[in-house]
């Protein structure tokens, strides 16, 4: 769902990216402002004042027909009393426990979306009550306790400025998970839904047996279904989606508002109940789309006397909210007419006449979904004109009803019956009509049909119970698939799973591919045969010969609904492995993106490759389209002028039972995809916008964001802990160092942590030992096992993986100085173990020595660093592999796995004791580099001298973490490794 963010006037700090802001004028003005499709208003102007601008945002919201927090009644009830009181007796036992240690009189609570820094629990409590944004809560002490003082609705300006940054965090998180991915966090497993009910309801829609009937069929439609009461109101967020299935009035009403304000599928939904609830709308309605009803005379005061001239003698009054036939009443004479016409005049200004049809039966079709469900001759109550439920004395008297299949019932009733339904919505409905000869009316349509066990379930049994209910799951999938989106929205694409035939596909380009020699994958033949083998051609003419990574875009081809097809070569069909793959997705991505193409349908992931899964192919092929479409382009003054990007990727799966397990590899290669652009930015910043302090910030960020601890420690810190061997790196330079330590609890309390150390050097001159000037500039990449320490704890925090992470970043910055380290100083590291500074380009093994140290106090159940280390490895393995040291076998084996994985691979190297004594020193415990032949293996080497207390592997990246050359930039690996790393470790 859209949002749109109002406020009262512009708040220069008050920015959210991707984000439509407005004030409160510009929204009030501008009618058309966010049309399209449902809107929701973030309205957060003050709304205190009656008739105030902020007041207007919602209240006009409402007309527009778009979704404003605060909608207007939660406005009105923070002004009344007696909300106020209702609300504190039932957050009272919440406040006493979170403010029992308070000592002071007053206390002010501001929540802002449900959000609060210290008192969150309650801060979540109140905005599930209260859908205000902005809420101010002040508490009074009082007899020992506290009491709810007021509530108050701020706006914008309110907010003190040292809470902005917070308050901007809290509207980004409220916009990206919507309330949909807040109730699903706390669990796993299939989603429930609430079926609401009232014991003491006289007139219930479904007898008992028919609800246990909906919570077995839930089960058959993969849902969890919870029989509720009318007293559960403030558990409807542990919910997925409510079925109201107690009577329609009050409280139910609030139940079904707070629900779609929650945003999950309901039924009955609120405006179907008041359309419904009014027979004077209904009438006009129909009316409106021709829909034949009995002859009617909608009745004021001035038009009593000609229902008998227009409709005759019997005829029928109704009151216009009626249910269930209780404020119906047969008029029979002129005299009895006036009578019940004063007695209901009372209730009503408006009232309804209708010509007398009699019958023995009427029919009730139930429609939902827009099809109908059901349907049933109900006839009379034995003796009575009105059919089922008729009260004498207090006892309900049932007619009896005969249901029937849809294709017995007369056709002409069943088409009525729907075209009505469909005028009110998509929801649960009993249309009720009456057949007098071959014409058939409508009566009317209402809410909350009944659906009791032995009745409207005679024909389909079961089965009406699962079709139910297979609706409701369809619409919890369907807004779960939405959610997936929101979070990729901020990167501007969006992957989705269709099936179907390819050739009927509306879509910007199909992507298929040629093999050598001319052989077409099997998508290709589909559309091949579709449009008279317009692609063999194009092949046989020569127009492609299926060489690995060439492409032929063909527009407009006969017989395809899709504008364009992109044919890939994909080179010999035997020698088709993993890395021709990514060849094939790199270049149809490439060529997507010069095309104008929004949307796109992939198939190449139906190819074989090398054995490969389906969740691995489309895992990789997301990866290969945001890699391909990535770009750094926020420095540039102007973001630079593309035609309509591509924005939306559709998979084509053969078979529907593949959908769930590639949204599944979907969602997690997007979690993973978040990472490697995350580390991608942050690899590809500059150094002076990039520095340690910078780092510092995001790594705060990304804690407040993902809710994890984060702890930042500045040089005085870094002194105190005697980390001497990182202080002297960052002594040349004027940024200061900080040590940076981000906790993500996802698994148990007192599970070890899998620890991630990366090297953070925002820029590597080499110090006074100082770096030949060609290609320097690459030294802003020697941050990269930082940023991809934070790709991996975000792609973990998204993913939610039931382990504990941390991640310790040392940052600082290589600089020749006065202040410098000099060749030959000697340090004592946190080791205690001396050092003599031999070389200062070798700085990066000198800040880690300390970080690995530091890790200690974890107990890592392994640490895993990752740092731009040597030249030596480039030299080594290229750009294609990271170097793997570790002092466990098994590990490496673990590692290199994940990163085959991954396809983000790895090489072992080894860690012979030969190699420990090359880097030695005559005054110091041991050198930073040897007199000559330093490499990548002492490197590692000197790391192992400082982790001795754990199982530690070492990933060497300076060839694989950026690029040179024309795709010049960082890589954003070793990620995606780390990240099934870290997933194998969660499910171990
Ligand atoms: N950051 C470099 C390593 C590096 C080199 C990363 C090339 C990316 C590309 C590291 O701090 C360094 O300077 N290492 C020296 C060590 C040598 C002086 C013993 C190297 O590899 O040249
Ligand atoms: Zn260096
Ligand atoms: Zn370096």
């Amino acid at each position: 769902m859209k949002t749109v963010v109002v406020t009262d006037q512009n708040h220069t700090w008050f920015e959210i990216p991707d984000a439509a802001v407005l004030t409160a004028r510009r929204y009030l003005a501008e009618p058309e402002s966010g049309n399209e499709g449902t809107v929701r208003v973030l309205n957060l102007c003050r709304t205190g004042r009656y008739q105030g601008r902020g007041y207007y945002v919602s209240l006009v919201a409402e007309a527009r027909g778009q979704r404003p927090v605060p909608d207007v009644k939660t406005i009105e009830d923070l002004k009344a009393e007696a909300y106020v009181r209702a609300l504190e007796a039932e957050i009272q036992p919440l406040v006493q426990e979170t403010l029992h240690h308070d000592e002071s009189d007053r206390f002010q609570l501001d929540v802002y979306l449900g959000k609060h820094r210290s008192h969150q629990a309650l801060a979540e409590q109140l905005f599930a009550r209260v859908r205000a944004p902005l809420l101010r809560v002040l508490f009074a002490h009082a007899d020992g306790g506290w009491r709810l003082d007021a509530l108050q609705a701020m706006g914008l300006a309110d907010v003190p400025l040292q809470d902005r940054a917070f308050l901007l965090e809290a509207v980004k998180s409220f916009m990206t998970e919507s309330a949909g991915a807040r109730r699903q966090g706390a669990r796993s497993g299939r989603p429930r839904m609430a079926i609401l009910r009232d014991r003491n309801e006289p007139h219930k829609p479904s007898n008992e047996e028919a609800l246990q009937r909906f919570v077995k069929a839930a089960r058959l439609v993969g849902l969890e279904a919870e029989l509720i009461g009318p007293d559960a109101l403030e558990r409807l967020p542990e919910f997925d989606a409510l079925f109201n299935r107690a009577g329609p009035e009050g409280i139910i009403y609030e139940f079904v508002r707070r629900a779609e304000s929650l945003g999950m599928p309901v039924v009955d939904d609120p405006e179907s109940i008041l359309k419904c609830g009014n027979k004077v709308y209904m009438q006009e309605l129909l009316n409106r789309h021709r829909i034949a009803t009995p002859r009617t005379l909608i009745v004021h005061k001035g038009n009593v006397d000609d229902v008998v001239p227009t409709l005759g003698l019997p005829c029928v009054l109704k009151l216009p909210d009626s249910g269930f036939g209780l404020d119906v009443v047969k008029i029979e004479s002129e005299d009895n007419l006036r009578k019940e016409a004063e007695r209901f005049f009372n209730q009503s200004e408006l009232l309804i006449a209708q010509e007398w049809l009699p019958s023995d039966f009427d029919w009730r079709v139930g429609v939902f979904d827009r099809r109908p469900l059901f349907v049933a001759k109900y006839y009379m109550a034995p003796g009575h004109w009105k059919v089922n439920r008729v009260v004498e004395g207090q006892q309900l008297i049932d007619g009896k009803t005969e249901a029937m299949t849809i294709g017995e019932a007369p056709e002409q009733v069943i088409n009525t019956a729907v075209r009505a339904a469909n005028l009110i919505g998509r929801g649960l409905y009993g249309a009720d009509l009456k057949q007098v000869e071959d014409r058939v009316y409508l009566i009317e349509v209402n809410c909350n049909p009944n659906i009791d066990a032995g009745n409207e379930d005679q024909v389909l049994g079961e089965t009406l119970y699962r079709e139910v209910l297979g609706v409701f799951a369809r619409r919890i999938a369907r807004l779960q698939a939405a959610l997936r989106n929101v979070e990729r929205r901020d990167r501007f694409m969006e992957f989705v799973v269709k099936g179907g035939s390819l050739e009927t596909q509306r879509t910007g380009c199909i992507v298929v591919g040629v093999y050598e020699g001319g052989k077409l994958s099997p998508s290709a033949m589909e559309i091949d045969a579709a449009s008279g083998r317009a692609l063999d051609e194009a092949v046989s003419r020569g127009d492609l010969e299926g060489e690995l990574g060439t492409t032929l875009l063909l527009a407009r081809i006969p017989g395809a609904a899709s504008e364009r097809v992109l044919l890939v070569g994909l080179g010999p069909e035997r020698e088709f492995v993993e890395s021709s793959y990514h060849t094939a997705l790199c270049a149809a991505t490439r060529m997507l993106r010069t095309t104008g193409a929004d949307e796109a349908t992939l198939c190449l992931n139906e190819l074989p490759v090398n054995g490969r899964n389906g969740a691995w192919k489309i895992e990789q092929a997301v990866l290969a389209v945001m890699d391909g479409t990535y770009r750094f382009d926020r420095l540039k003054s102007e973001p630079p002028k593309r035609k309509r990007a591509l924005a939306r990727v559709v998979f084509h799966v053969a078979e529907g039972s593949e959908t769930s397990a590639a949204e599944a590899a979907i969602d997690r290669a997007v979690a993973i995809a978040e990472g490697v652009t995350f580390a991608k930015d942050l690899g590809n910043l500059p150094a002076n916008v990039c520095t340690p302090t910078y780092l510092a910030e995001q790594a705060r960020e990304l804690a407040n964001h993902h809710g994890f601890e984060v702890k930042i420690l500045g040089r005085n810190d870094i002194e105190k802990l005697g980390m001497n061997a990182f202080l002297a790196v960052a002594s040349g330079s004027r940024q200061p160092p900080k040590l940076i330590v981000m906790e993500y609890h996802g698994g148990p309390r007192d599970a070890l942590p899998v620890v991630l150390v990366g090297k953070g050097i925002t820029f590597d001159t080499g110090g006074v030992d100082i770096k030949s000037s060609s290609d320097m500039e690459q030294m802003k990449f020697d941050k990269c096992g930082a940023a991809s320490v934070f790709g991996a704890l975000r792609a973990a925090a998204l993913m939610k993986l039931p382990l504990n992470v941390v991640g310790i970043v040392p940052a600082a910055e290589n600089m020749p100085d006065g202040n410098a380290m000099k060749p030959g100083d000697v340090v004592t590291t946190m080791s205690g173990q001396t050092v003599e500074i031999l070389d200062t380009d070798s700085e990066g093994r000198l800040v880690l020595s300390d970080a690995l140290t530091y890790a200690e106090k974890y107990t890592p159940a392994v640490l895993v660093d990752v740092a731009t280390l040597t030249g030596a490895i480039v030299s080594a393995l290229g750009e294609i592999a990271t170097g793997v040291f570790s002092n466990s076998d098994a590990l490496v084996r673990e590692v290199v796995e994940a990163g085959d994985s991954a396809w983000d691979r790895a090489w072992h190297m080894p860690l012979w004791p030969e190699y420990q004594d090359t880097f030695k020193s005559d005054i110091a415990d041991f050198a930073n580099v040897g007199p000559h032949g330093d490499c990548a293996i002492t490197a590692a080497c000197f790391l192992s001298r400082f982790t001795k207390r754990y199982p530690w592997v070492h990933l060497d990246i300076a060839g694989t973490a950026s690029k040179s050359g024309e795709d010049k930039g960082a890589t954003g690996r070793p990620v995606a490794l780390l990240v099934h790393f870290l997933e194998g470790r969660a499910a171990a």
